[in-house]
C-alpha cells in the first residue's frame, strides 16, 4: 500500500483499482477481526491440522521406556490403560526379541491388539555415563527417546508423553488436563517426587520420569534437535529424567507442575500401603501412578495386578472422578465420611474439620532409609492411630454400575477391622452405596477446581448407608453443623 501512494495522483483507472482493492483489503481485515483469535492462528498453522478441534487421545503420542527382559511382566500394567485403536506410541527397548518382526507370530497376536508396538531404541553406546556402575545404564537411551519418537514423524501430534513400563496412565484425564494448555507453545509438564529428599536431590522443578513427562509437540521438536549435546554434557547424572530436565532448563523453558502425576509411591510397611495417598488425592484428576509392581495390593485379598484391574473398573466408568475426595457429615451418628470415589471410603467415628480429613494418613514408609529426611514428604501427612479402634473404618470398592443417563452407583464393602465398636450402628454397617453423575469437567472447572459436596440419604436398611455426591451450592461450606 505504501509504495502505491505516488501512482494514485497519476492514473484514474489505477486509482480506482487501488481504492476498490483497499476497500476489499479493509473488508478482509474487518472480517478477519470478526473471526476469533484462534481462527486467525489457524491460518498460520499447517492445513491438515485443525487446531480448533479440542485435544483428544489421538493427539497424544506415548514413549514408554522398557527392556526386553522386563517387558513380558510389565506389559500387564500397560494393558490396564492402553487403547490400541485410539492411542499411538512405542515401547522402546534396547533390543527386540528375535521373533518380534514376524507379524503373524501367533504368540504376539493377543498383545498386538492390546499393547503398543515394541520399537528399537537408538544405540547410545557412544555416549558417556559416569554416575556409577550401579546406576541406570539405560539412562542415555531413555533420554534419547524424545529424538527417537519425534523422528518417527507421527502426524498431528500435540503432546508427547513419556513414562516407564511400570507407570499406569489415566489417558482420559491426561487429555482433559492437557486441554488446558496450548500445545503450540513450549510446555514441560509433570510432577516432582512426593518424597522430599528425592525432590531435594534432583529438583523441585523437574518432572520425574516414572510419574510421566509431558512435552508439547513444539518443545519436543526442539529438544530432539539438541538432546545429544545434553547427553554429552551431563554424563554424571543418575537417570534420564534429570538429563531431560537439564536440557530443557538449558533451553530456558520452565516447569509446569500437575499434581495428578505420581512418581514415587513409596514402598509399604506393616501398617498398610499406598492407601493414604489414594484416599486423599489432591483436587485434580489422577494422571499416573508409578512403581505399581512394588506396592502392596491396593485392595485387600487381591493380587497386585487384580487390584489395579479393580480400580480400573471404576476408572472406566468415570475416569475423571476416580479417587476424587468428597467429605460429608452424618448428623445423627456424628460420623465423618470421606469418599475417595472408585476406591475406598473412610468412616471416622467423630466429626473432623475438613482440613484434617484432607491430610494423608501415613500408611507407607519411605523408599530409602538412607537419609534423616526420609520421613518427610511434599504433602501433609497424619500418623496412623496406634489403637485400631480409633482408626477410621474402611470400606473398599465392591462394584460400579453406570446407568444410561450418566448416573453411576458405586458400592463399597466394609473391610476387616480388628475391633468391636461401642456403637451398634457402626458394627452393623456393611455396605455404603454412593450415587454420582459421570464427571465431565469443562475448561473453567479444570482451571478453577472445586470439591463436590455430598448428602447422606435417609436410611433404608441398618447394614447400608446411602450417599449422593453433587456439586456444592455457591455459598455452601463443607463442615459439621452442631445440632441445636
Ligand atoms: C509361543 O507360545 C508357545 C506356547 O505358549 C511357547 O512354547 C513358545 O515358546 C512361544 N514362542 C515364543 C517365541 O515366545
Ligand atoms: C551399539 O553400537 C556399538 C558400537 O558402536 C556396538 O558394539 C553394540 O553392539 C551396539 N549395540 C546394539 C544393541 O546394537
Ligand atoms: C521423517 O521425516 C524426515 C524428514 O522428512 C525423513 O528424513 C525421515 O526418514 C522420516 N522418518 C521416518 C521414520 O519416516
Ligand atoms: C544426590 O544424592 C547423591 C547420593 O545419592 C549425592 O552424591 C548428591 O550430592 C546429591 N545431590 C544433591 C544436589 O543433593
Ligand atoms: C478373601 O477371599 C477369600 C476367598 O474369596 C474369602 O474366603 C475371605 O473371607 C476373604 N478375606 C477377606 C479379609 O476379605
Ligand atoms: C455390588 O455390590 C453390592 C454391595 O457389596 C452387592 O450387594 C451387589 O450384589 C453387587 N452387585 C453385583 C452385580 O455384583
Ligand atoms: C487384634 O488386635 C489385638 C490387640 O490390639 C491383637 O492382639 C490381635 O493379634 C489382633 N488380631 C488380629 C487378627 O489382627
Amino acid at each position: 500500500m505504501k509504495s502505491s501512494n505516488n501512482s494514485i495522483q497519476t492514473q484514474p483507472l489505477i486509482k480506482f483499482i487501488l481504492i476498490s482493492s483497499s476497500i476489499c483489503a479493509l473488508c478482509l481485515m474487518v472480517s478477519m477481526l470478526l473471526l476469533s483469535t484462534t481462527k486467525l492462528l489457524d491460518l498460520e498453522s499447517s492445513p491438515q491440522e485443525n487446531v480448533d478441534a479440542s485435544t483428544s487421545l489421538e493427539h497424544l503420542v506415548f514413549g514408554l521406556g522398557s527392556g526386553r527382559t522386563v517387558w513380558p511382566k510389565r506389559k500387564e500394567y500397560v494393558k490396564l490403560y492402553w487403547k490400541p485403536q485410539k492411542m499411538r506410541g512405542c515401547v522402546f527397548v534396547g533390543s527386540l526379541p528375535k521373533d518380534y518382526q514376524s507379524n503373524n507370530n501367533n504368540n504376539n497376536t493377543n498383545d498386538k491388539s492390546s499393547l503398543p508396538p515394541l520399537c528399537l531404541a537408538s544405540n547410545t553406546s557412544q555416549f558417556p555415563y559416569t554416575w556409577g556402575p550401579t546406576g541406570q545404564l539405560s539412562a542415555n537411551r531413555m533420554t534419547r527417546m524424545v529424538k527417537d519418537l519425534v523422528e518417527m514423524n507421527y502426524s498431528n501430534v500435540r503432546w508427547y508423553v513419556f513414562g516407564d513400563d511400570d507407570t499406569i496412565f489415566f489417558p482420559e484425564n491426561l487429555v482433559k488436563t492437557l486441554s488446558k494448555y496450548d500445545h503450540r507453545l513450549h510446555y514441560y509438564l509433570g510432577a516432582p517426587s512426593e518424597s522430599y529428599p528425592a525432590a531435594q536431590n534432583f529438583s523441585f522443578a523437574m518432572a520425574f520420569g516414572g510419574g510421566g513427562i509431558v512435552m508439547s509437540s513444539s518443545l519436543a521438536q526442539v529438544l530432539a534437535k539438541v538432546v545429544d549435546s545434553c547427553i554429552e554434557r551431563y554424563p554424571y547424572l543418575y537417570g534420564s529424567d534429570a538429563r531431560t530436565y537439564s536440557c530443557i532448563t538449558e533451553l530456558g523453558v520452565g516447569f509446569t507442575k500437575e499434581p495428578g502425576f505420581h512418581q514415587d509411591f513409596p514402598e509399604v510397611d506393616m501398617v498398610g500401603n499406598i492407601f493414604g495417598l489414594l484416599a486423599t488425592h489432591p483436587l485434580t484428576p489422577l494422571l499416573s501412578l508409578h512403581h505399581v509392581d512394588r506396592t502392596e495390593p491396593i485392595f485387600p485379598n487381591k493380587t497386585n495386578i487384580k487390584a489395579f484391574q479393580h480400580l480400573f473398573e471404576a476408572a472406566n466408568a468415570d475416569s475423571q472422578r476416580i479417587v476424587q475426595q468428597t467429605v460429608c457429615y452424618h448428623k445423627q451418628f456424628s460420623w465423618t465420611i470421606s469418599i475417595s470415589w472408585g476406591y475406598a471410603i473412610q468412616v471416622f467415628q467423630n466429626h473432623m474439620p475438613l482440613p484434617d480429613v484432607l491430610r494423608v494418613p501415613q500408611t507407607f514408609r519411605p523408599w530409602s532409609e538412607e537419609t534423616v529426611l526420609k520421613d518427610i514428604y511434599n504433602f501433609n501427612t497424619v500418623p496412623i492411630q496406634p489403637d485400631p479402634c480409633k482408626r477410621p473404618i474402611i470400606f473398599y470398592l465392591d462394584n460400579v454400575s453406570s446407568m444410561e443417563d450418566g448416573a453411576i452407583i458405586s458400592n463399597y464393602r466394609k473391610s476387616f477391622q480388628n475391633c468391636s465398636y461401642d456403637m451398634a450402628s457402626l458394627n452393623k454397617l456393611e455396605v455404603i452405596k454412593v450415587f454420582s453423575k459421570k464427571l465431565d469437567l469443562d475448561i473453567k472447572q479444570l482451571l478453577s477446581p472445586r470439591r463436590h459436596c455430598c448428602d447422606i440419604l435417609p436410611s433404608r436398611a441398618d447394614d447400608q448407608l446411602e450417599v449422593a455426591i453433587r456439586e456444592c451450592k455457591d455459598e455452601e461450606l463443607i463442615f459439621h453443623a452442631v445440632a441445636k
